[in-house]
């Protein structure tokens, strides 16, 4: 069986003004129609013949329960269980109490670990790629996704793979999660680095086991916490204090970084190469890139007009937002606050953030 954990509890400040705390980026409908959420909770619908799919686990924060499940029903998605963190420690323990959930019915699922906020476009090559993943899973390996990198990106993961294919994947050489502008640079020239695409694909049971060697601190507070789990309908709510009392982490650094260092372990990770359309819309110019552009490469979301702009992004969610003779600008306009800013520096968002929560 294969089992869908979509991860929906991270904050997506990069996208402020219109990603907030109370609403960030994945309930919203930016590359589409629906929600990323949506999209992420359907992207996997029409998979072929031997891949037995579960009804997805979802794991978002308390605040967003409500959201959640409404958007899932506005998709159809049916029988969804949802795991309800107090407060977020990060990917690591998200997909430990997934795992310590998908446990207790006595299965050994293997779990696809979703990020709930990136676009793939062509869904039936993602579906083969899950495929080749799955198999590589079931056999106890851990798989990840490789994207070919056309940039020194410093906010991804970098996968070094080897050259001998097995069954549609690669071994992973070694995996460093963001590296530095000079580090992301070499690799980018070497060549056989590939960036990590953030899904995850792993036997439960091996989910487990390597957070017992690597993350046992993480382990016994998940545990702890899914042993005085509550549960009323959809929602399985992890006893708090246990759940908080956990360090924070990530999937990568926990996991990633240290699997290929410890071959003795026995769970080889491996890498399955990726050409899906695949986009974290992890910042403005992300968002700018999947959105259809105008003759001159503008992309204008909601109400807005231009003139003699080029390469710029307009999104307007109630008022009317104007340029005239901007040059790879982002504007993005709320009701409450708006942000114009160099296309070239989107990173940055998350600072003005950062200095918003100090000063307020
Ligand atoms: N439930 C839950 N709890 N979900 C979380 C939490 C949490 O505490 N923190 C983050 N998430 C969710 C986010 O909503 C997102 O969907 C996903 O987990 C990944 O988290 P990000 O915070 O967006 O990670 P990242 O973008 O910095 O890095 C990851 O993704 C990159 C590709 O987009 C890494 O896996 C990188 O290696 C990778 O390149
Ligand atoms: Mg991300």
């Amino acid at each position: 069986q294969l089992l869908p954990v979509i991860l929906c509890g991270g904050s997506g400040t990069r996208l402020w003004p219109l990603s907030r705390e109370t609403y960030p980026k994945q309930f919203h409908a930016l590359a589409g129609d629906s929600s990323m959420l949506q999209d992420t909770a359907t992207r996997l619908h029409g998979i072929s013949g031997d891949v037995a799919l579960a009804a997805p686990l979802l794991v978002c924060n308390i605040e967003h329960r409500f959201l959640v499940a409404t958007q899932l029903q506005q998709a159809q998605i049916e029988n969804a269980r949802i795991l309800l963190e107090p407060t977020g420690r990060n990917t690591a323990p998200a997909l430990t109490i997934a795992a310590l959930q998908a446990v207790s019915a006595g299965a050994d699922p293997v779990m696809l670990a979703m990020p709930a906020d990136h676009v793939i476009s062509d869904r039936k090559a993602f579906h083969e790629s899950v495929q080749v993943a799955f198999n590589a899973a079931r056999a106890g390996q851990m798989v990840t996704f490789g994207i070919v990198a056309d940039r020194p990106e410093t906010g991804y993961g970098y996968i070094q793979h080897g050259t001998t294919e097995q069954g549609g994947t690669f071994e992973v050489q070694s995996f460093v999660e963001k590296p530095d502008l000079v580090r992301a640079q070499s690799y980018l020239a070497a060549g056989n680095y590939l960036w990590n695409s953030g899904l995850f694909v792993v036997r439960a049971s091996v989910w487990l086991k390597a957070m017992k060697a690597f993350r046992p601190d993480i382990l016994s507070a998940c545990e702890q916490s899914m042993n005085g789990a509550q549960r009323d309908m959809d929602f399985v709510r992890p006893e708090s204090n246990a759940f908080q009392s956990s360090p924070s982490d990530s999937i990568d650094y926990a996991v990633m970084e240290r699997l290929p260092k410890m071959p003795e372990l026995g769970i080889q990770a491996r890498v399955v190469p990726l050409k899906a359309g695949w986009s974290d819309v992890g910042a403005w110019d992300a968002l700018w890139a999947v959105r259809e552009h105008d003759a001159d490469g503008n992309a204008i979301i909601g109400n807005a007009v231009q003139h003699g702009c080029t390469n710029s992004l307009f999104l307007s969610s109630s008022r009317l937002v104007t340029g005239v003779g901007l040059d790879n600008i982002a504007v993005v306009e709320t009701p409450d606050a708006i942000l114009v800013a160099d296309m070239r520096r989107t990173q940055d968002v998350k600072k003005i953030v950062a200095h918003l929560q100090t000063y307020g």
